[in-house]
């Protein structure tokens, strides 16, 4: 079977990015019976942007339940939380002692970090950076690599950290001569590639222009009518590409409305019915998930008990697999 994994950083709300870009084709991708999917919350990722407990718990009960609300199936797919298996962590530190330092100074979310300090003039370039920040892609390659995974479904910000978990992959196998590791694939849908946010910035939770996937109608109304448009009246043709409004539309409705909406475009269609069209839209689909997600979110023990089958389940893996690997550096039993 195919192996498909693919994680959520547990400190926010998630929002329509993190739909499109993640969960709406890691559900579709585990219903296929050829594949075996492996998605987990990224709650040991979280520690790294948010020392707020409350947040980082919160958020951890959110996000299952936003899975689970949405239709994954967990007979299925093996959904779990990272920080279920300790495995992880101490295959991290493997892949510590075999990846270059050169290749997390490449990382985006580090450069950015250095970027912010030489911006602000700031005479240490790494202050404020923590280790977790600067190793992130290597916890993050112990999530892929402990599984085999062949197939990572992201958006485009995360394609770097795949090609590191490659390289780590592949220098681990080089180094202790064998295939212990599946050198994984990015998958990217390259019609929503990165949704924007209010402001037509990537949305992120780090911009603070997100609508989140669970808000009421009235909600989502306000938030929808808050997106970012240019000044064209009504009846003047508009431009679809790179228009916000039009983006998410398209992630949310089929090929036959997606080419109504360009055609209405063209005929200069005013925004206030562009807005009210994509609500109508959103609503629509997201009406019954938010109905199971307040029922969810009412009940954690059901969420704790899904998350620990799953723990067990992924750990049946885990746990084999790194006597393995322990073995292969020389940290074997003796007998
Ligand atoms: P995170 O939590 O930032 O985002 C989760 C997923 O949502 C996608 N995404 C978006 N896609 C489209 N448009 C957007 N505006 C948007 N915003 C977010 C992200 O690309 C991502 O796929 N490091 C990861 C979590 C992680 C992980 C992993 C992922 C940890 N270990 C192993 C895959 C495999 C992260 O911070 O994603």
């Amino acid at each position: 079977k195919t192996r498909v994994l693919t994680g959520i950083t547990t400190t926010g709300t998630p929002h329509l990015g993190n739909y499109v870009g993640a969960i709406k084709p890691a559900i579709a991708a585990s219903q296929d019976p050829s594949v075996q999917s492996y998605y987990f919350l990224a709650d040991l990722h979280a520690l790294i942007k948010c020392q707020d407990p409350r947040r980082v718990q919160d958020s951890r009960l959110e996000i299952a339940a936003t899975w689970l609300a949405l239709g994954l199936d967990t007979d299925n797919a093996i959904f779990y939380r990272q920080s279920d298996i300790p495995e992880i962590p101490e295959l991290t530190w493997m892949l510590s002692c075999v990846c270059a330092k050169g290749l997390m100074n490449r990382a985006h979310a580090y450069k950015a970090a250095v970027a912010e300090n030489e911006a602000a003039d700031n005479q240490d370039p790494d202050k404020g950076i923590t280790m977790g920040l600067f190793g992130y892609p290597v916890l993050m390659a112990a999530d892929i690599l402990m599984f085999n995974a062949n197939k990572v479904p992201v958006g485009r910000d995360q394609i770097q950290h795949i090609e590191m978990a490659r390289d780590m992959g592949g220098r681990f196998n080089h180094l202790y001569r064998g295939e212990f590791f599946t050198l994984p694939e990015a998958v990217v849908d390259d019609d929503v590639a990165v949704l924007g946010g209010l402001d037509g910035r990537k949305m992120s939770k780090s911009y603070n222009n997100t609508i989140p996937l669970f808000v009421s109608d009235k909600k989502l109304l306000k938030l929808v009518r808050k997106i970012k448009t240019n000044s064209l009246e009504p009846g003047e043709p508009k431009d679809p590409e790179g228009c916000t409004l039009f983006q998410i539309y398209s992630a949310f409705s089929n090929r036959e409305e997606r080419e109504a909406m360009r055609g209405e475009y063209a005929n200069g269609i005013g925004w206030g019915e562009v807005k009210n069209r994509l609500f109508e839209l959103l609503n629509e689909q997201l009406r019954e998930p938010r109905e199971r997600y307040i029922a969810l979110m009412e009940d954690p023990g059901h969420i704790e008990s899904v998350l620990l089958k799953g723990a067990e389940r992924a750990r049946a893996e885990a746990a084999p697999f790194m006597d393995r690997l322990r073995g292969a550096v020389g940290l074997g039993r003796f007998v």
